[in-house]
């Protein structure tokens, strides 16, 4: 029961099932009857639908029906709290954003409702679209989930105006769609009143209670079931339309339905990250030592919702200053509405603020690694709170050495290997340490097995294979004698995957419901007379393999004799929830970026030769899939850095390169040599099971490493993402279209 700060590296349990295929994704659950609904989507971006002929595609072979807003049942799709979106589910002829459903064609099969799709005819009065972030009306959103939006710590901008060194630049960051191996996909089926929904969602509990508010019957009569999901980065932390459009279909033909987002739907409304506009100006002494620090965030919403991109969160805790000014404004354009994409406001902000510290580095002649030792904040400069650890230092020791930063030349393009010049650049990584509420049961069985459950989502991530180990260590049982099993409301509730939050809150939950089953075995074996452990101090009563052990006496039993007499099994269960400790401490995990760039001058290529992450992130259960977690963010990364970008056409709103043809993401040829190092971390006031969570600091700093190199090598600075070989080469316009 003594938790390793740094787990084994084991092996997914449900890895055969996914190389086998016999993991069932959402898309895939067999239903009887079941039929294929297939989503019509706008091809304006703003006005009106002013008409639907529905006329041949309803003579087509399989085709059962079409709704539209004329014939839709009428639900409530409105936004009803902060972390739900606006549904577009049929209820007016409003067009809000390119590819918006307009209608939906259910049919016998996918293929005949996707080719009846193509000849409903939908007649638009179109209207011009805001487009650029100058057309928007801009405002200061209220909150950010809840935090003020602007942090201010003296008078930044005298400090500005005082600086001897000053950088003061605009950095972008385009539109990102998420884009995850699995698309969007729904069954719904009803029974009378009661729903059944199989849901590609990273939180079964947000899509309960969302339906069950659109269609006005008690979440209880709703259950959400999503066992495997293939990837979400964020676009799954919300329901979206497609949802409630198959759930709709469903009610209207009365049999199961299911709904699949086509790749180039995956465009429409299921979110994206929106495109950034950030000023940064970081004014210094000569030896690099900060005197302020202003981050100015501009980031798109829809005009019908909002989210905000938190770009300026990570300059608030990142750096010591003793001034600082972070605001975030919003431009309302005729976009659907953006959403969390990982790392959402770190990752956009970390490459505004980390170019920015290189830049402050090369004016004033200091080492860039350097330049941020001398401005490490041993305590949050914001909150004014310690931090409940942090192995920054340590971090950048590491990766440095992995990656022979010492063997840096700091002369621009004095790197070079054959006709390419080099270049090594840096950055830093931080992302906060999240908790919600979260509950587990622990089953004790007969036959010396456990059955844990809590219906947290796995959305990709290993979240199986974690909590099995975190309940095999509590209850001293090995790992395949623990069953888990989780991504279904019948199960405990648990919070959303989503704000690397799920191992922490709940592994807290199955350590503590498995200690609830463990104490109830315990008491059991020692009131029994016809036990060996009969009559000893329960305190005194450890777990080894499967046994109670009592160390002094070397008396001990075996869990399932226990049982056997006791005619049956113990149930644990917990509800772990925050405390005080977010008052008292500062909670981030902390990394360091490093990358080495290959760029050939007369193409504007650029390669990667070797990308380092050093992490601490307090305790790593298993250091398998949490390097796997590392090494996925920095891969995004590279796809931040040099390749991903969704181009609207600015005249008319809509996105030019809605497919994987046309919107790169880093593959295998992208990537270089890279590694994630695991920094080992002791953090005992984060939560029960000292995690900080590891899915997302890996894209954090990782394209502003890369740009850093790109200028280590180059001397061009690229404030404009992604870095392309026409930037490169300077042929690119000096800011983007969308931002303009
Ligand atoms: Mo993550 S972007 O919080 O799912």
């Amino acid at each position: 029961m003594n938790f390793p700060i740094v787990g084994p590296a084991v092996s997914r349990v449900d890895g055969r099932k996914k190389v086998t295929g016999t993991a069932t994704y959402s898309a895939e659950w067999a239903r009887p009857r079941l039929a294929y609904a297939y989503m019509v989507l706008s091809t304006i971006a703003r006005g009106r639908v002013i008409a639907i002929d529905r006329s041949d595609a309803l003579r087509q072979d399989g085709v059962i029906t079409i709704l539209g807003p004329q014939n839709a049942p009428k639900v409530d799709g409105t936004s009803q709290n902060p972390n739900d979106r606006y549904l577009t589910v049929l209820q007016d002829d409003l067009v809000r954003h390119d590819r918006q459903p307009v209608a939906l064609v259910i049919a016998d099969t996918f293929e005949h409702a996707k080719y009846a799709a193509s000849l409903v005819r939908v007649e638009y009065a179109a209207e011009t679209p805001r487009t650029r972030f100058s057309h928007g009306e801009h405002y200061k959103p209220k909150d950010i989930k809840g935090e003020p939006p602007d942090t201010t710590r003296g008078d930044a901008d005298a400090a500005f105006a005082a600086a001897p060194v000053r950088v003061d630049n605009v950095y972008t960051t385009p539109i990102e769609h998420h884009n995850p191996m699995e698309p969007h996909a729904t069954i719904a089926e009803w029974d009378g009143e009661r729903l059944t929904i199989y849901d590609a969602n990273q939180g079964v509990w947000v899509a309960r209670d969302r339906i069950a508010r659109v269609f006005g019957i008690p979440p209880a009569n709703v259950r959400v079931i999503t066992k495997f999901l293939g990837g979400a980065f964020g676009s799954k932390g919300s329901m979206w339309s497609h949802t409630v459009l198959a759930a709709m279909a469903a009610k209207a033909i009365g049999r199961p339905v299911q709904l699949s987002v086509w790749r180039p739907q995956m465009f429409g409304s299921v979110g994206y990250r929106p495109g950034t506009s950030q000023r940064v100006a970081l004014g210094a002494d000569r030896d690099g030592k900060l005197a302020t620090q202003i981050h100015e965030v501009v980031s798109q919403t829809s005009t019908f919702d909002e989210f905000v991109e938190p770009s300026g969160a990570i300059t608030t805790m990142l750096y010591a200053s003793p001034a600082l000014r972070v605001t975030h404004l919003l431009t309302r354009l005729d976009y659907a509405t953006p959403t969390y994409m990982r790392a959402p406001g770190e990752s956009s902000g970390s490459f505004a603020l980390e170019s920015a510290m290189d830049e402050l580095a090369y004016a004033t002649k200091l080492d860039p690694l350097e330049l941020r030792l001398r401005n490490y904040a041993d305590m949050d400069p914001t909150k004014n709170l310690p931090f409940s650890s942090k192995s920054l230092r340590e971090c950048y020791r590491v990766g440095a050495e992995a990656i022979g930063w010492s063997e840096r030349i700091s002369q621009i393009g004095s790197m070079r290997d054959g006709p390419d010049v080099i270049g090594m650049g840096m950055a830093t990584a931080a992302y906060p340490t999240n908790r919600s509420k979260a509950s587990a049961t622990a089953t004790l069985n007969r036959d010396g097995t456990a059955s844990v459950r809590s219906g947290g989502v796995d959305v990709g991530t290993g979240a199986y294979t974690t909590f099995t180990m975190i309940a095999a260590e509590t209850l001293g049982l090995p790992l395949e004698r623990v069953d888990f099993d989780l991504g279904d409301t019948v199960y405990p509730e648990a919070p959303v995957a989503g704000g690397s939050q799920l191992t922490a809150s709940v592994g807290s939950a199955v350590k503590l419901a498995s200690l609830d089953a463990l104490a109830k075995l315990k008491t059991l074996a020692a009131a029994d007379a016809r036990s060996p452990l009969y009559g000893i101090d329960v305190a005194a009563l450890d777990v080894a393999n499967g046994r109670l052990v009592h160390g002094a006496s070397s008396r001990s039993e075996a869990f399932e004799a226990i049982l056997a007499r006791s005619g049956g099994q113990v149930r644990g269960s917990w509800e772990a929830a925050p405390g005080v400790e977010k008052n008292e401490y500062s909670m981030h995990a902390f990394g360091a970026q490093f990358a080495i760039v290959r760029v050939d001058l007369d193409l504007g290529t650029v390669r990667l030769v070797k990308q380092i992450g050093a992490f601490a992130a307090g305790r790593i259960v298993n250091a398998k899939t949490a390097r796997s977690q590392y090494l996925g963010g920095m891969v995004m990364g590279i796809g931040m850095a040099l390749l991903e970008e969704t181009r609207p056409d600015a005249r008319t709103g809509r996105f030019m390169n809605a497919n994987l043809s046309e919107y790169l993401v880093p593959v295998h040829a992208d990537v270089g040599a890279m590694d994630a190092l695991i920094v080992p971390e002791d953090d005992s006031h984060v939560n029960e099971i000292g995690v900080k969570g590891i899915g997302e600091i890996g894209i954090v700093g990782a394209a502003a490493a890369i740009a850093n190199a790109v200028y280590h090598a180059t001397g061009t600075r690229i404030r404009h993402l992604p870095i392309t070989p026409a930037k490169v080469l300077g042929l690119a316009e000096a800011a983007p279209e969308l931002q303009s």
